[in-house]
């Protein structure tokens, strides 16, 4: 067992244990390594100003992508290498092409979102993704300016001879750090520490399980054990002090719930899959889920986050919960058996919440899988997000409704509405309402109006409870005219 984190942060070793490992990213960066080209503004996630490239080992080899540095704890960084804005100059201290670009496009003025803009076009170009107007756009998204305008950010962006540039992470040893990694990821991490506070004295811990048996028998042990996969959810609580937790686990190891794989038209997704892997699966098998990915969060926070913090964070406006409801997703929970084998079971997602923030799972488990079938030819599935803005948003409002249709007439009907209850909900007088109907305009206004009456939003500072019961009324009609829309549609109606 190591006593530290390995972290290597442009080409230079550091070995992190105790306190230390209890800090951001980006503190760790700033205050500790006297990195202050990352920059800090929100705190939250929802500037991109932090962003930092962040590699892992993946296929044996070291896989770099953008994150916010404000939402990332050491603990999740073990045996990671950082590449920061400080790193990209060369060995003749010329500045990299992407922050030359943004020089002579006039792509910066205070110059304070600057190093985020640079460092989430470097994780493009690390990805070897093409530069277009839209791609640009898109892998901007999490980065935020007040000042200078986009328009010559991306124009800085478009100029990019990007064949002629190097990946960046190709300037550091990187087969060393290779090595060093391999050979300690086979080690799990735990580091504590003593935390005094008027007089009090309290064990703080964090742990990092090297395989599935270590995380569920350490769960077993500590009950009370607060999960980080992504962080996304928990770091942001912890920067705005909400939640302290003294004994943290860290997933980021457990390359087993990486899994993600379609057999029989079953798909099935480890808990460690990230939203970005699953966008892009999605495209091709999913394109509907696919579609709310693309409005999902930003490019750094899906990097991170995963389906299965999603889930279990269970928030009624989660953006998966209305597809996983429609679509009768499963989830695995797993525990630590006594004879130290792996424990399961698998529970169906319109039986997991029973409140609101309250689940099925129990104190001894963690997610490890969720499974849904594909829809079927004759299934028409949508899914909807109303937010305030259509990117790195909030939902107010979502959506999943999913027919099942068969000779103009539809055979069966799943909805579920999020951000107008405690838990997302199904409508079952609703649903059994559609059950045997024509695909016609009225019986959609009709339904609208039972819809309407199944559910009793709250107001909040996203909107007001009138505003979601005309959402969940008009969602209907929306899904008629789209349908209708398609050729098969209007022949039915
Ligand atoms: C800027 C920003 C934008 C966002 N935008 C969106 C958005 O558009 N839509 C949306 O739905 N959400 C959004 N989120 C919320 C968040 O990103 C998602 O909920 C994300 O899927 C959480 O995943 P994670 O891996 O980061 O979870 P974490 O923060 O690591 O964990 C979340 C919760 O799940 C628990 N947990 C995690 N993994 C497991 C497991 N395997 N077993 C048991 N418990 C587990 C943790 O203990 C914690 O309680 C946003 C967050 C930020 C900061
Ligand atoms: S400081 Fe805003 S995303 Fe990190
Ligand atoms: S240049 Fe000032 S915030 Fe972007």
């Amino acid at each position: 067992m190591r006593d530290y984190l390995l972290i290597y942060v442009n080409g230079r070793r550091y070995q992190i244990s105790g306190v230390r490992g209890f800090q951001s990213l980006s503190d760790f960066l700033r205050c500790d390594l006297g990195l202050v080209g990352t920059k800090v503004v929100c705190a939250e996630g929802d500037c991109g100003s932090c962003t930092v490239l962040i590699g892992r080992v993946r296929n044996s080899e070291l896989h770099y992508e953008g994150i916010d540095s404000c939402i990332q704890y050491l603990f999740q960084l073990d045996c990671a290498h950082v590449i920061t804005v400080e790193g990209l100059k060369d060995e003749g201290q010329k500045i990299h092409p992407v922050q030359k670009a943004m020089v002579d496009a006039v792509g910066s003025q205070c110059g304070y979102c600057t190093p985020g803009f640079v460092m989430a076009l470097v994780a493009m170009l690390e990805t070897k993704e093409t530069l277009t107007r839209h791609s640009i756009q898109e892998g901007l998204t999490g980065n935020l300016c007040r000042c200078t305008g986009y328009e010559q950010i991306i124009d800085a962006g478009l100029s990019l001879k990007q064949q002629a540039i190097p990946r960046v992470s190709k300037r550091f040893a990187t087969e060393e750090m290779l090595a060093d990694f391999t050979e300690q990821l086979a080690e799990p991490v735990f580091c504590e520490y003593e935390e005094k506070w008027n007089g009090a004295v309290q064990q703080v811990q964090f742990f990092v399980p090297a395989t599935l048996e270590e995380a569920l028998e350490f769960k077993q042990k500590n009950q009370h054990v607060t999960i980080v996969a992504g962080g996304t959810d928990i770091s942001v609580q912890m920067n705005k002090e909400r939640i302290e937790p003294n004994c943290i686990m860290s997933l980021t190891h457990l390359t087993g719930l990486e899994i993600l794989e379609i057999e029989n038209k079953t798909v099935t997704v480890g808990a460690g899959v990230t939203w970005t892997k699953l966008g892009e699966y999605c495209q091709q098998h999913l394109p509907q889920l696919a579609e709310i990915i693309s409005i999902f969060a930003s490019r750094q926070i899906k990097n991170a986050a995963t389906l299965a913090g999603n889930i279990a964070n269970a928030s009624p406006i989660a953006d998966s919960l209305p597809f996983l409801y429609v679509i009768d997703a499963e989830i695995e929970l797993s525990r630590s058996q006594p004879d130290a084998s792996v424990g399961k079971r698998w529970v169906r997602i319109n039986q997991f919440y029973q409140g609101y923030k309250k689940t099925k799972m129990k104190p001894e488990e963690l997610i490890t899988r969720i499974r849904w079938n594909l829809p079927e030819v004759e299934d028409v599935l949508k899914l909807y997000k109303v937010s305030k803005r259509k990117d790195l948003d909030i939902s107010t409002f979502t959506a999943g409704i999913l027919l099942k249709l068969k000779n103009g007439k539809i055979q069966k009907a799943r909805l579920a509405f999020g951000g107008v209850g405690p838990v997302v909900l199904r409508l079952p007088n609703t649903e059994r309402f559609l059950q045997g109907k024509p695909m016609v305009l009225a019986i959609f206004k009709e339904a609208g109006k039972l819809a309407r009456e199944e559910i009793s939003p709250i107001s909040d500072v996203r909107s007001s409870s009138d505003y979601r019961s005309q959402l969940a009324e008009n969602i209907l009609m929306k899904f008629f005219h789209e349908c209708c829309d398609t050729q098969d549609n209007k022949e039915v109606a």
